[in-house]
């Protein structure tokens, strides 16, 4: 009987339509070890060129429907991050997530990482001055990036946007440019006051909300891609359970990714992927032939 998990994505074949969301483990490798052997693909923390520290501590706060974060994308160099990507198992698709302030940056990242099946663009990040959302914003400098990056690599690029943007109008843009996917979304802006002290909790003041708060958001951002751009679309934003990764297939998503939930529980890839298949083999059907069913009147 069918009831394949395995998804084709942009040229690449996941085992799953599970990948590990951008930024979750940090830029240690053997967490990327671990989650890929149940994952299809895993997503690393964002890279630019050169170190970053990042915004002081509180930087992440736990709240009672996800995730509040304002870590400023933290990150060692792109030198730095290669050698120890270099010691990548390779058990499932590498993504490696790159961010920069403007074409120029980001066209010198791909060279770095040999070892990655796939780029990532971070054209959202709602909380560091002048990257992620400050410039995928910007119809123009978005489709100048992808060109830039996609004329240095023959590997697959998609772009990961944002509920902050145009979403549907900057996706149109990618395709254009000839991105080979897009990613929605990035967290949504928040924050939270202490009462005590009475002031922000974050040190940045304002983060980016992740987790189940963001679940319908994310949903209706992959439903409105799906009715306007014909290249893969990545759901990502608060999947906590199989029922959530079903309903974004169905709203159009070929993968998703998954962030957060893994702060709650390490295992959520084996589960999900095996109560996927049972899902699956109740209707006799493969996860692919759900893609954008929803759609379907
Ligand atoms: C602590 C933390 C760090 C993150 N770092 C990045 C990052 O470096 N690059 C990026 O594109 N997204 C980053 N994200 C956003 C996630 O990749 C994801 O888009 C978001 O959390 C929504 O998914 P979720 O609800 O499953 O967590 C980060 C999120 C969290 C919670």
């Amino acid at each position: 009987m069918s009831a394949s998990l395995e998804v084709e994505l942009a040229g690449l074949k996941l085992r799953n339509p599970l990948m590990l969301a951008s930024g979750i483990l940090g830029s240690k490798v053997s967490s990327l070890n671990r989650i890929a052997r149940h994952a299809g693909a895993v997503v690393t923390k964002s890279v630019g060129l050169n170190a970053r520290e990042g915004y002081k501590n509180p930087c992440v706060v736990n709240w009672r429907c996800g995730i509040l974060n304002a870590v400023g994308l933290a990150s060692p160099s792109a030198e730095d991050f290669a050698k120890e990507l270099s010691k990548f198992e390779k058990n499932c698709v590498l993504v490696v997530s790159l961010y920069g302030s403007k074409p120029e940056d980001f066209e010198k990242l791909p060279e770095h990482f040999p070892m990655a099946d796939a780029f990532e663009l971070n054209l959202s990040c709602p909380h560091a001055e002048k990257l992620g959302l400050e410039i995928g914003r910007d119809p123009d400098l978005v489709k100048e990036i992808i060109r830039a990056v996609k004329s240095k690599t023959d590997k697959p690029v998609f772009a990961k946007l944002s509920f902050h943007m145009n979403i549907v109008e900057i996706g149109k843009v990618c395709e254009e440019a000839k991105a080979d996917g897009v990613v929605a979304i990035n967290t949504v802006k928040g924050m939270a006051i202490d009462i005590v002290s009475r002031r922000p909790i974050l040190s940045n003041v304002s983060g980016g909300v992740s987790g189940e708060a963001i679940k319908p958001i994310a949903l209706k951002c992959v439903w409105d891609l799906f009715e306007e751009i014909s290249i893969p679309i990545i759901g990502c934003g608060g999947i906590t359970s199989w029922k959530d990764v079903v309903e974004f297939v169905l709203a159009g998503a070929t993968a998703v990714q998954i962030g957060s939930a893994l702060f709650y529980s390490g295992h959520i890839f084996k589960s999900i992927e095996e109560s996927l298949k049972s899902y699956l083999r109740i209707y006799g059907e493969n996860i692919s032939d759900l893609i954008g069913q929803a759609h379907k009147v």
